[in-house]
């Protein structure tokens, strides 16, 4: 089976074709592409809905083209699409685009959760480097925690099979990309400012600013990181002289303050529910630092837990991804039913 992936949730418009047969475990990734529209969104700080939507409108045809390359539509199984939660101008285009080739080459469509596509990109079979850590306990396995970092998000979810999931909790503000963009913002660094910060932080080896840790001990999977970015403001008013160094030590003990939560909660969830793999997914999710810290933690606790993590360009938004999740939870749907859910999120 092919399948035929649309996303155009925000910034990125992508299309990618995966290949699986009907018992596959993972899915073969046939060709993958993305443009974005990020160099604008970096001269605001920020995105624009309806720049965001505008420039999805130019992208989208050359990008599925493109993805089709050396396939005919006509091999194609099945088109999934991203429908929520996005911005409702760039959900649209992909949607639309997505009814239009349906209608006309009669293919079923399979809509698809953004976040369980973040999920999902560890379901592809060419990732690589993918599994990190325990990597002698095997492939990924149920029940299993997968833990969400992405602009827009911060969620636990726990599966138990494809389709029996629970969620344990997310963010009450920030998501944790965001906490990294609105610092970024603060210290003058371009959007997205994660990556800056990685690279910043990785000069330094203190944690110089000790910055508070919101929830960290509570009795719930919840998480908060707005408080961060008031104590790092309040930081920075303090500072004379904003150079490198200075600019490095926030970065670091920004990371260190969001990484610690994040860990210290997936693995309290993992014991909790004696799962047997952790997944994670999600622009944040490329960060090396998170990813060591992650496997340093599981040994210090003795977890007989695989970690798996997506390779870069499966953690940041595609459309392999959404693919993969519309494999797993095939679930086919008339063009004439299908709308955009800019709000949609786990029931
Ligand atoms: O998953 P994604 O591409 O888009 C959303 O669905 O939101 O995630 C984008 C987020 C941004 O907030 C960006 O700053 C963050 O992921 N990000 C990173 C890194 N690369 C991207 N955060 C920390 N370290 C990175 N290396
Ligand atoms: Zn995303």
């Amino acid at each position: 089976m092919k399948i035929l992936g649309i996303e155009t949730s925000c910034d990125e418009t992508a299309a990618a074709i995966i290949q699986a047969d009907k018992s596959a475990k993972k899915v073969k990734v046939l060709s993958n592409y993305v443009a974005t529209s990020l160099a604008l969104h970096s001269k605001t700080g920020g995105i624009i809905p309806e720049v965001a939507a505008r420039e999805q409108v130019k992208y989208i045809i050359p990008v599925i083209e493109k993805a089709l390359e050396g396939n005919s539509i006509k091999d194609i199984d099945a088109i999934a699409v991203t429908v929520g939660p996005g911005l409702i101008g760039s959900l649209l285009v992909g949607i639309e685009t997505a009814k239009t080739l349906s209608y006309i080459y009669k293919k079923p469509i399979i809509p698809v959760n953004h976040l369980f596509g973040h999920i999902y990109a560890n379901f592809i079979e060419n990732n690589l480097e993918s599994r990190v850590h325990n990597s002698e306990l095997g492939d990924i396995k149920f029940p299993l925690i997968a833990l969400i970092v992405s602009g827009g998000h911060t969620d636990l979810v726990l599966m138990k099979n494809h389709r029996d999931y629970k969620w344990l909790g997310g963010t009450r503000d920030d998501a944790a990309g965001e906490a990294f963009d609105k610092t970024g913002r603060l210290l003058g660094l371009p959007y997205p400012a994660g990556p800056e910060i990685e690279k910043l932080s990785s000069t330094v080896h203190n944690d110089y600013y000790n910055f508070p840790k919101p929830l960290l001990d509570s009795n719930d999977y919840d998480f908060s990181f707005s408080g961060l970015k008031t104590a790092i403001l309040r930081e920075i008013q303090k500072v004379k002289v904003m150079d490198k160094i200075t600019t490095s030590n926030i970065c670091y003990s920004l990371q260190e303050a969001v990484f610690k939560i994040l860990i210290a909660k997936t693995l309290k969830a993992a014991k909790q529910y004696k799962v047997k793999s952790i997944l994670l997914g999600g622009g944040v999710a490329s960060n090396q630092t998170l990813r060591k810290e992650f496997e340093l933690e599981i040994g210090n606790l003795k977890l007989k837990i695989p970690l798996f993590v997506p390779e870069k360009r499966f953690c940041t938004d595609n459309a392999a991804m959404i693919a993969a999740a519309a494999f797993f939870n095939y679930k086919e749907q008339s063009w004439k039913v299908i709308t955009a859910n800019p709000e949609l999120y786990f029931d």
